[in-house]
């Protein structure tokens, strides 16, 4: 940097003084040029006024005074001297310096003399300069000699010297401030941007997030496309070392762990030409009104987290309802797009309901029936026929969009997800018998009494037997789903095998502990975490120890139960007055159903009440946050909070829970988890508590926060190897490879005899 603004200062220093010099040059000889002109008009004229005189006195020999004299009244002007020659040239009379009158050449006298003309010339003799005007002289019309005047031309050249000084000067200074301004210049345009983008780019080699991302690139218009494409760059080789690494990391832990690369080169590998086409009801990106503009929102759906980073991995299809208001302006003709928007990977192809349609299937069947059915939270089901009708209609109509994108497509693996299409494996399975068909139910499966019920379950369980693999989260659902077969439809199971087989056909039953996507890579976090008080700040409060809980505002999870216990923490350990504030984000969800609105209004007078009994100027017990918030501003929460309260009353798996052992890189923070969850088979080093028993988990809060730094780093390590070796990447390759192995009879129904082993079972 030093050698360059040295450089450039020399660069700047010669090239200025050259041109200036050059300048000044041109201008000195244009400016001798004039006077010098100028001295020759005033000689010339000079000369004619003294040539008449001059004649007479030479006719009267007298010409020797005329020059003494005339020399003498010039003398106070430039008047060097004056001189008389005759037609020989000879010297006949002489004023002034004689010295210079001997030795003047002879050539402007000779040609005055022949052409009987005036003729000037300069000339210069030691420091002294002059210019010389030869004017032939007559008598009686003849020509009888020369005079010759010698002005004094020393003041040119002192007047050409002066303007080389102030060119000098001037030069000087020019080149000072042209070099003054082009290094702040440089400073000012070049150098501080450079050092800015130097600092993101160093910062990003390093792994450390930007200060304020896009803030920066703002100040610095010259560079900020450079800037961009070399960030792009950089983050492509963070990634493609990160990728390095984790291959290395795999290397090490042998075939134990799963990655995205890992599961879509596999995917590949195993079905090849074989395309994968996903169902569900809930989309993975929705195009939503905030305020005037469009949004595209990932909705708060523990399927959505869990499937969408595997669609990612095998660029598939996914069809699922067009639920966001602006969806239909966000398709092409097909009703497809290509998501996620910023990166697309994979296509999402939208299928659109009415509201009858909407209220029947989603609002009725789905989820007041078969919701509070599937979970024991005491809340009852709703049964309408109705209801069963739009479901059955609405069932029929994804099942004709899927097949319709299955067109064209040799043997598709056709993966249907959840309570919404319990009749969809039968139907696809009836008009493409050479699709691999699974379905995996995401809540959970009751027992067979519980799930009796149903007006209509022999119809939803013969829908569900199309499929060639059912899946559900644990070991006790399958059991719960073949006890259920047994009791209502004429089939066969075997609980050897977990199968059950019906009209010749036969469906694998596994269990599938679906997870998140964690490898123990570090997320990519672009800005640093704000610490607690930061996040708090923004709702005015502060305290020392941070509680989080995160759910979709739904009864089975056990929000209140989750309030109340913490309201009876304080009661019992009124130390933590002040210092111990509980933040519950809860997304809004299903908000039509009257069971949902009447659980929003209770959980926001509870959040109330204990506030009031307990609140101060700048604290609160409760922080209630009723919106969806982003997957990166409940990281920010998550990794605040010292403990995780996931207390569902019943609950498939809970994504929540190892959430937040993935986001917690500092392997410290403590989840306290409720019995009822599938995440409490798998994560045994959380607290694990009974969400009935208020009080019991009022003190498993507390044993959480006293709990000592070693401990706590013991248990979320081991917590987070548990999540990492069984992640989102393991789920989906275990179900899909399965499906893989399943052979097929010709009719492309399952053989039972040879169904294979499953490659790839998850240990659960
Ligand atoms: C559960 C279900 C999902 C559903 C999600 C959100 O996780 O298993 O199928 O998408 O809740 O509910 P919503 O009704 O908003 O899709």
């Amino acid at each position: 940097m030093h050698f360059f603004r040295i450089r450039l200062i020399l660069a700047l220093v010669v090239g200025v003084t050259l041109v200036s010099v050059a300048s000044t040059y041109i201008e000195v000889l244009a400016h001798t040029y004039v006077l010098r002109q100028e001295l020759k008009r005033r000689t010339a004229w000079q000369s004619k006024s003294l040539q008449i005189a001059m004649e007479k006195s030479l006719a009267a020999g007298q010409a020797a005074d005329t020059v003494a004299e005339a020399v003498r009244l010039r003398a106070q002007n430039e008047a060097l001297g004056l001189a008389v020659y005759d037609l020989q040239g000879k010297l006949v009379t002489a004023a002034g310096p004689a010295g210079i009158f001997g030795t003047l050449p002879r050539g402007p006298m000779d040609k005055a003399l022949q052409q009987g003309a005036d003729s000037s010339i300069f000339g210069q003799q030691d420091n002294q300069q002059w210019l010389e005007e030869v004017t032939p002289l007559y008598a009686d019309g003849r020509m009888a000699g020369a005079m010759v005047i010698l002005e004094d031309a020393n003041a040119i050249h002192a007047e050409g010297v002066v303007l080389w000084w102030h060119s000098f000067w001037h030069t000087a200074a020019f080149v000072l401030l042209i070099v003054c301004v082009t290094l702040s210049m440089v400073r000012w345009f070049l150098m501080r941007p450079m050092m800015v983008v130097t600092d993101r780019l160093r910062r990003l080699r390093m792994g450390q997030p930007a200060e304020d991302a896009d803030d920066n690139l703002e100040g610095m218009s010259l560079f900020a496309p450079l800037a961009r494409e070399v960030e792009s760059m950089a983050e492509s080789l963070i990634l493609a070392r990160a990728a390095a690494e984790s291959e290395a990391r795999l290397r090490d832990a042998g075939e134990h762990q799963w990655t995205a690369e890992r599961l879509a080169a596999n995917i590949r590998e195993r079905f090849g030409s074989s395309r994968i086409f996903l169902l569900s009801n809930r989309e993975p990106y929705m195009h939503v009104l905030q305020g005037k503009e469009t949004v595209c929102m990932v909705p708060p759906s523990g399927l959505v987290t869990a499937l969408e980073p595997v669609l990612r991995a095998c660029d598939g299809v996914w069809v699922a309802h067009g639920s966001g208001s602006e969806d239909a302006l966000n398709v092409d003709k097909f009703d497809r797009l290509r998501v996620p928007p910023d990166d697309p990977r994979y296509t999402l192809r939208r299928v659109w309901l009415s509201k009858e349609e909407e209220a029947g299937y989603y609002d009725g069947f789905a989820n007041e029936g078969l919701w509070p059915l599937c979970h024991i939270a005491h809340t009852r089901p709703i049964f309408r026929a109705s209801d069963w009708e739009w479901y059955q209609r609405v069932n029929e109509k994804f099942a004709a969009a899927l097949l319709e994108e299955m067109e064209g497509s040799a043997h598709p693996i056709v993966f249907v997800q959840d309570y919404h299409f319990a009749l969809v494996p039968r139907l696809i399975k009836a008009a493409r018998p050479d699709a691999r068909v699974a379905i995996f139910w995401h809540i959970p499966w009751p027992n067979a009494e519980a799930f009796g019920i149903c007006p209509w379950q022999a119809r939803l369980l013969d829908g569900l037997l199309g499929a060639d693999l059912i899946g559900f989260h644990i070991p006790l659902h399958c059991n719960n789903f073949l006890s259920t077969v047994d009791r209502v439809l004429e089939a066969r199971t075997d609980r050897e095998h977990m199968t059950a087989r019906r009209d010749g056909h036969t469906s694998a039953v596994r269990p599938y502990p679906v997870s998140v996507a964690f490898d123990g890579s570090k997320p990519e976090r672009k800005t640093p975490a704000p610490s607690r008080d930061e996040l708090l700040k923004e709702f005015g409060l502060r305290c020392e120890t941070l509680i989080v809980g995160v759910d979709r505002m739904d009864y089975t999870k056990g929000i209140i139960e989750r309030l109340m216990a913490v309201e009876k923490l304080i009661e019992e350990h009124p130390y933590y007055l002040e210092r111990l504030t509980m933040v519950q984000i809860a997304a809004p969800s299903r908000s039509r159903i009257p069971s949902y609105i009447e659980l929003n209004r209770k959980v926001k007078e509870t959040v109330e009440r204990i506030n009031q009994r307990y609140q101060t100027a700048q604290w609160k017990p409760i922080l209630l946050i009723e919106r969806q918030c982003s997957h990166a501003e409940v990281d920010l929460w998550y990794r605040a909070a010292s403990v995780c309260l996931v207390t569902s009353l019943h609950d498939g798996m809970n994504l929540v829970a190892k959430e937040y052992v993935a986001a917690h890189d500092d392997e410290d923070g403590v989840l306290v988890l409720s019995k009822f969850t599938g995440a409490a088979t798998e994560l045994l080093d959380a607290l694990i508590v009974n969400p009935y028993d208020i009080e019991g988990v009022a003190e498993a809060i507390h044993q959480a926060l006293e709990m000592d730094l070693d401990e706590r780093r013991k248990r979320m390590q081991r917590m987070r190897h548990h999540v990492m070796d069984h992640n989102i990447y393991r789920w989906a390759a275990s179900i899909l490879g399965d499906l893989r192995e399943l052979r097929m009879e010709s009719s492309g129904t399952t053989d039972p005899i040879h169904a294979q082993p499953l490659s790839s079972a998850p240990t659960e």
